[in-house]
Formats: structure tokens, C-alpha cells, sequence
């Protein structure tokens, strides 16, 4: 049962929009996610051809999807006047040699808002519409980190900085309702049901310091986890790419682990991966280690995959992330982690119990297309003490 009059939010917005733009002309980034639909479709119906919609490629989205989305949301029922912006040497450039989470963030935010404030100014607009939501600013203003589509949250003066004024029309509501309102508006499914896809993309999924190569490893990655788990549908599904490198883990999990599992040490493997992952305790932000563990023989037993977690973690609580070993090759320099989490409004997460089937052949076809990937594993830290993406 929704606590949301959705007819009634949408003719408010229509107006509280006309009111504050009048015949002022505006520009929304669109990327096909619900968010900034709904967003567009509630502007476009208070000001009309006054809004103007870009599709940023920035290089961060997944496989053929601008000119997906550019497709699904101009043609009806939506008609939204959407163009394509190709800035994929603009970010690439902006991210090239970062590897800290923060420092990616905000140059891919600033990036973002330069590369608007550029089409702003193109189009004559002096308005900026944002599909920003109640969990964004939460999240922000809370500290645990600075989603990119938060400004004057965290005192930036879009005018001065950007030269223009921030309109969110849908600030106040949850990612549940969100979808309450995209379907009463008569968006695609493709768009209403669309599993969230953070702003900065796979930015935030190529973790660490991003190239070219490891860039192409997580969108074939990304592109194999999506087509094995949709069936199983859960709130959100993705893959991560990571340097190979590891570092030894303290001796203590090897038999922490091999305990739940009733097995002897020897058939046991645990490792640090070289890079972080971030991270969420008593409500702030942490940047931590990433464990793996392997155990001989398939141990796909949800139940002790969390005990074994949560053992790992009490053990080390510097450890953000616990990730299982599904399968491997020889020789590569990239692991991939498969993420995917049940959850109502992502403040807090669940892993998804996929079955070992669907692991095992999405790790399989990774494995396959991805020439310089070793090992494949599936995440089970929930958020928290996880956050949901890798960065
Ligand atoms: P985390 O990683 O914070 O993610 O647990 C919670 C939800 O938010 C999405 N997310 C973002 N969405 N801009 C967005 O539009 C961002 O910067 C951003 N960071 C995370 C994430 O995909 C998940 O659904």
C-alpha cells in the first residue's frame, strides 16, 4: 500500500515547477534511470519544449545505452527532447590517475557540472533540473559520502561555481515512490522498473585507478552479470573490476573460517585485495580492506557464507567488504566482484540469495569474455557494515 497520492504529488510539482521557472528555459541531464525520468516528465509537462534534455556519454555507462535511452525516452509516450553530449575524453582525462574513492567522486562531479554548465550555457538556460532524492541527501548531509548530484547540501553555489540554479523536483520522496509515480505517468518498463545506476556509472565500479582496459573488463562484466541474474530480479545487480593484486590477510581468518565450514585449514584461502572499498559504520562513511576467501569444494550454504562473514569482520573490523570465490583461471591482471542486494530504500541492504547455478555461469561467461580477469567471486557483505557500490 503506497503512503503517496500520486496523482496529486505530480499536479503539485507540475505547478511548484511552472511557478519557479516561468518562461525560463531549462536543461536536465537524463540517463534513463527513474530518477531523472520523472524528473523531465514533470518538468516537460510544466514548462514544454522550454526543457531541454541531455544524455551525457561519459564513458561510465553500460554497453550500447545512450543511444538505448536516448531511443526509449523520445519516443512516446514520453517524447522527451533528449540529445546525446559524447564527453567520454572530457572524464576520462578529469579521472585519469585518481584512484581514491573521494577524490574520483569529486572529479567526476566536477566534471559533470562543467560539462552542464557548458551545455547550459548553449542552450541559454539558466535553470538546472535534478532528479535528486530523500536517500541522496540523507546520505550526504549524514557524511557517509557525496553523491554527485548533492550541491548546495554540501555548500557549493551552483550559480557561482556553474553559473546555474538547481531545481529537484522530487526531493522528497523515496525510490519506491519514485517508481509509484513513473508508472502513473505511463514511463516504459524499461525506465519505471529500472534497477538504480549510480550517477558516475562504473566510475564507481571500476575501483581504483580507471583505464581504458580495465574500463572495457567491467562493462563485458557488468553486461554478463545483468543478463544471468535479471531472472532472479533482485533490487540491484552489478559487477566491479579490481586490480589482481593481493596482499596476505592475518592468519587468524584462515581458521576462523574453515571452522564454519568444518574443514581443515589447508582447504581454506584468504587474501586482501589490493584496493578499498567503502564502507558504512554507526551511520559514517569507512574506507576498508576487501577480503577473499576460497574453500575447497562448492560451499554455497547462504547461512554459513554469513556466518563466515560476520566472523571475518568481528575478527578485522577494517574489512569493508568479504567477497566468496566462485571461480578463477590462469593468468590475468583484474578480479571481478558480482554484487546484487535486496533492499526497499538502499539506506540499508541485504545480499541477494542467488543461486549457485546463476553465480557459477555468469562467473563462467566473465571468465570467458574477459581476457584479463583471474577470478570471479560474489560479494556477501550487506550495507551495512558494506555500502551497496564499491566506491
Ligand atoms: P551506496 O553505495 O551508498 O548506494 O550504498 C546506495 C544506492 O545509491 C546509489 N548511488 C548513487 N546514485 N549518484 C547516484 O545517483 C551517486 O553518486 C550514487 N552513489 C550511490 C547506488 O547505486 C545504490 O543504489
Amino acid at each position: 500500500m503506497s503512503d503517496l497520492d500520486v496523482k496529486k504529488f505530480v499536479e503539485e510539482r507540475v505547478k511548484a515547477v511552472k511557478e519557479v521557472l516561468g518562461d525560463e528555459k531549462a536543461l536536465i541531464a537524463v540517463s534513463g534511470g527513474v530518477d531523472s525520468t520523472v524528473s523531465a516528465v514533470i518538468t516537460h509537462r510544466a514548462i514544454g519544449d522550454n526543457l531541454a534534455c541531455a544524455f551525457i556519454d561519459d564513458n561510465f555507462m553500460r554497453l550500447g545505452e545512450p543511444e538505448r535511452v536516448k531511443e526509449m525516452l523520445s519516443s512516446p509516450p514520453l517524447n522527451l527532447p533528449v540529445r546525446i553530449l559524447r564527453e567520454r575524453e572530457r572524464f576520462m582525462k578529469a579521472l585519469e590517475g585518481l584512484s581514491d574513492a573521494e577524490e574520483k567522486r569529486k572529479a567526476f562531479r566536477e566534471t559533470f557540472y562543467q560539462t552542464l554548465g557548458d551545455a547550459a550555457r548553449d542552450e541559454g538556460c539558466r535553470f538546472m533540473v535534478q532528479g535528486t532524492i530523500k536517500a541522496d541527501i540523507d546520505e550526504t548531509t549524514g557524511g557517509i559520502k557525496t553523491q554527485h548530484n548533492i550541491l548546495e547540501q554540501i555548500g557549493i553555489d551552483p550559480v557561482e561555481r556553474f553559473g546555474f540554479s538547481v531545481v529537484e523536483p522530487i526531493k522528497s520522496l523515496y525510490k519506491y515512490q519514485v517508481r509509484e509515480v513513473a508508472r502513473f505517468l505511463g514511463a516504459p518498463q524499461a525506465a519505471s522498473e529500472r534497477q538504480p545506476f549510480p550517477g558516475p556509472g562504473l566510475s564507481l565500479r571500476v575501483v581504483g585507478e580507471i583505464t581504458e582496459e580495465k574500463l572495457q573488463q567491467e562493462k563485458l562484466a557488468n553486461d554478463a552479470v545483468e543478463a544471468h541474474f535479471e531472472k532472479h530480479d533482485p533490487a540491484q545487480y552489478f559487477a566491479a573490476v579490481l586490480s589482481a593484486e593481493e596482499k596476505s590477510a592475518p592468519e587468524g581468518l584462515r581458521s576462523a573460517v574453515s571452522e564454519v565450514f568444518g574443514i581443515e585449514e589447508s582447504e581454506v584461502r584468504v587474501a586482501y585485495l589490493k584496493e578499498r572499498g567503502t564502507g558504512m559504520v554507526d551511520g559514517n562513511r569507512t574506507y576498508g580492506r576487501i577480503a577473499t576467501f576460497k574453500v575447497k569444494g562448492e560451499a554455497l550454504r547462504y547461512g554459513e557464507l554469513e556466518t563466515a562473514r560476520a566472523a571475518i569482520q568481528s575478527m578485522e573490523p577494517g574489512i569493508s567488504r568479504v567477497l566468496y570465490h566462485v571461480a578463477g583461471k590462469e593468468g590475468g591482471k583484474y578480479r571481478v566482484a558480482m554484487r546484487a542486494v535486496e533492499t526497499r530504500n538502499f539506506l540499508t541492504a541485504e545480499i541477494a540469495k542467488v543461486p549457485h547455478e546463476t553465480l557459477k555461469a555468469a562467473a563462467d561467461e566473465i571468465l570467458e569474455k574477459c581476457s584479463e580477469v583471474v577470478g570471479v567471486y560474489y560479494d556477501i557483505t550487506p550495507k551495512p557494515p558494506a555500502t551497496v557500490e564499491y566506491e
